[in-house]
């Protein structure tokens, strides 16, 4: 049975010690007057204190998370109905829009803080946001390569680093709560959410998941934390092709499967993460056996609040209850809370839910013990964050977001996760070798697609989005001032071209969640044939596929003299020259089984189909 978190940082502490408090409550009403500018200053000073302080409504409005552009024209609403906690899905900037810099992030931050604490008691918001491979949504932020990628480096205490940068580009901004890691189990790569779990067993979701999550909290949350999220809570990675929601094909669909094998291969990763302290738990849109996860009182409030003794935070998923069997709003509601769910992502109508919660307690459909149990997980992490101490952005971090040292994390992490698939004597090159070099393919100068989805924007985008060095810009700098010649030829590559080595970049462009399920995992015409063309064109020639998850490259992989499995590398493409060019060997190793055809999927280690490459496959130089 998992312990709760670290027992010390359980028990909230008293913002003011016992002997203050008179003093405190003596000043506070002239401290507030006198000082108006200022943030108020909250007015419970414990877990216990702000619950027995509180209204229903204001339990209620604890409860209620709401995406920032809800409020973004009325802020008073965020202190008028007590939220929460606001989010920034995917791409929601501070003007709306995606992008913004780390300043701009930390003002709208702090705007919001001081709206929220001039609620009646003035306790403090929750900022959540998915910074799932780097400070993704902000510009100049270090993205790493997504998680796919960092399971092929078998390298946990480089998860910790890389997260532990994140954390510091984060609170940068002044956010506290991240929706990350993943600990998904993805089994059928045609899921559009492949590469956000760190491979197709348990032990690199638990192994890197737990890095990841010491990486963003520390060893104990504080105000340095940053609250870590284990999601998709659970088996969201196991569902079956053609039973995904509305018009995806797999995502938030069924998984179908006895309750041993989800405990086996889904449910592990949880268990360690609950053992590492994680700060909260996200539940799955998907099913288990037909029933959604956002009402399976079974799997949340007795396995995972019973069974694993989880003491933290469970949070629906975006307008998660929704998907929820049952007629009125507020029968869906009654069953999401009922089955344990404490914080819900609403995103929007937080009048609706407030009025639902409000409402099914009055009928005693949801007890008052269901409501405080909740609330005092919510506070209890506040407390446990300091925020009450220290509502607002620490802008020591925010001039290191993007820094040098991050970014050079970041490199080794790219570097690491490449995983070298053939090589017929072709690498390591050697940038001072004298032989011409020409670059080509969609991806070779494109950061957008070099990054993948949730960056900048919910779904990705190509071109310049943000800082960051593209392969080809990687290959200029290794060659710069050397009697090697690089040339770029982009996707023209039917032009008239020769040279000594070829280099061509291309696979998937961007996409996130149920957008990018694939039923094919083929290479594009255009991909192929500039690949051919590259092929054709040089002596020889290295492919470097940038992908979320494995493709079907038989005929390319006969083509090319060296292939590389690229992942979704992130911001910084000098981590691929590095293995290229023999500054840091080959290192990674498959985090997933590779199918010669699409019709084995899903496929996975021991299933005994007869793969393209097995699971930990990765040479080296
Ligand atoms: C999305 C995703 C989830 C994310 C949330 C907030 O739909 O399923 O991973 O954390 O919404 O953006």
């Amino acid at each position: 049975m998992a312990g709760p978190r670290a027992a010390t940082a359980r028990r909230s502490r008293p913002l003011l010690s016992a002997c203050s408090a008179t003093a405190g409550a003596l000043l506070l009403p002239f401290m507030v007057a006198a000082a108006p500018t200022a943030a108020a200053a909250p007015r419970c000073d414990s877990t216990e204190d702000c619950l027995a302080q509180m209204t229903l409504e204001e339990k209620a409005g604890q409860m209620t998370q709401v995406n920032h552009t809800d409020v973004m024209d009325d802020t008073d609403a965020v202190a008028e109905y007590g939220l929460g906690s606001l989010l920034s899905g995917g791409g929601a900037g501070p003007d709306g829009d995606a992008g913004g810099t780390a300043a701009e992030w930390a003002d709208m931050y702090d705007d919001y803080q001081r709206a929220a604490m001039q609620s009646r008691l003035g306790i403090p918001l929750i900022y959540g946001v998915d910074a799932v491979h780097g400070h993704n949504n902000v510009e100049g932020a270090t993205v790493f390569p997504h998680n796919i990628g960092l399971g092929a480096t078998r390298n946990p205490e480089l998860v910790r680093r890389a997260q532990n940068v994140t954390r510091h580009e984060v609170l940068g901004t002044g956010i506290d709560w991240n929706f990350a890691p993943a600990v998904s189990v993805p089994r059928d790569d045609r899921w559009g959410r492949t590469y956000e779990g760190f491979g197709e067993v348990p032990r690199l979701a638990r192994t890197m998941g737990s890095a990841s999550i010491t990486g963003l909290q520390g060893h104990d949350l504080d105000s340095e934390s940053v609250a870590a999220t284990a999601k998709h809570y659970v088996a969201d990675g196991g569902t079956a092709w053609g039973t995904g929601e509305g018009d995806y094909a797999i995502d938030q669909g069924d998984a179908r499967m006895s309750e041993r094998e989800l405990r086996r291969i889904h449910l592990r990763p949880y268990r360690a993460a609950v053992r590492a302290d994680v700060a909260s738990v996200m539940v799955s849109f998907s099913s288990w056996d037909g029933l959604k996860i956002h009402q399976h009182e079974y799997l949340v409030d007795d396995v995972l609040k019973g069974e694993l003794g989880y003491d933290g935070v469970v949070i629906s998923d975006w307008a998660g209850v929704r998907q929820v069997e049952g007629g009125s709003y507020a029968e869906k509601l009654r069953a999401s809370i009922n089955a344990g769910l404490d914080m819900i992502m609403v995103p929007d109508d937080y009048e609706q839910n407030i009025d639902a919660i409000v409402g099914e307690v009055r009928a005693g459909r949801i007890s008052e013990e269901r409501i405080d149990d909740a609330v005092r997980r919510i506070l209890d992490l506040k407390f446990d964050q300091e925020l009450f101490d220290k509502p607002f952005t620490d802008r020591s971090y925010t001039g290191d977001v993007g820094s040098a040292e991050h970014r050079a994390v970041a490199r080794e992490a790219v570097a690491q996760s490449q995983v070298l698939l053939k090589n017929d004597d072709v690498l390591p090159l050697s940038p001072d070798s004298g032989k011409d070099i020409v670059v080509g393919g969609k991806t070779a100068d494109d950061l957008g697609y070099q990054m993948g989805g949730w960056s900048i924007s919910w779904q990705g985008s190509g071109g310049d989005t943000t800082e960051g060095t593209t392969l080809w810009e990687a290959v200029q700098r290794e060659t710069d001032g050397t009697d090697t010649e690089a040339r770029f030829v982009g996707t023209d590559t039917g032009q008239d071209f020769s040279g000594d080595v070829g280099i061509w970049v291309g696979g998937e462009t961007p996409y996130a969640e149920g957008i990018g399920d694939d039923g094919d995992l083929a290479l594009s015409e255009a991909d192929s044939e500039q690949l051919g063309d590259i092929c054709a064109k040089t002596d020889v020639c290295i492919a470097m596929l940038v992908s979320g998850r494995p493709m079907i490259i038989n005929e390319e992989l006969e083509t090319a003299d060296a292939f590389v499995a690229s992942w979704l590398p992130g911001t910084e493409g000098a981590g691929m020259t590095d293995v290229l060019f023999g500054h840091e060997r080959f290192h990674g190793r498959l985090p997933v089984t590779w199918p010669s055809s699409v019709d084995q999927e899903p496929i996975n280690r021991g299933d005994g189909q007869n793969p393209l490459f097995r699971l930990g496959y990765g040479l080296r130089h």
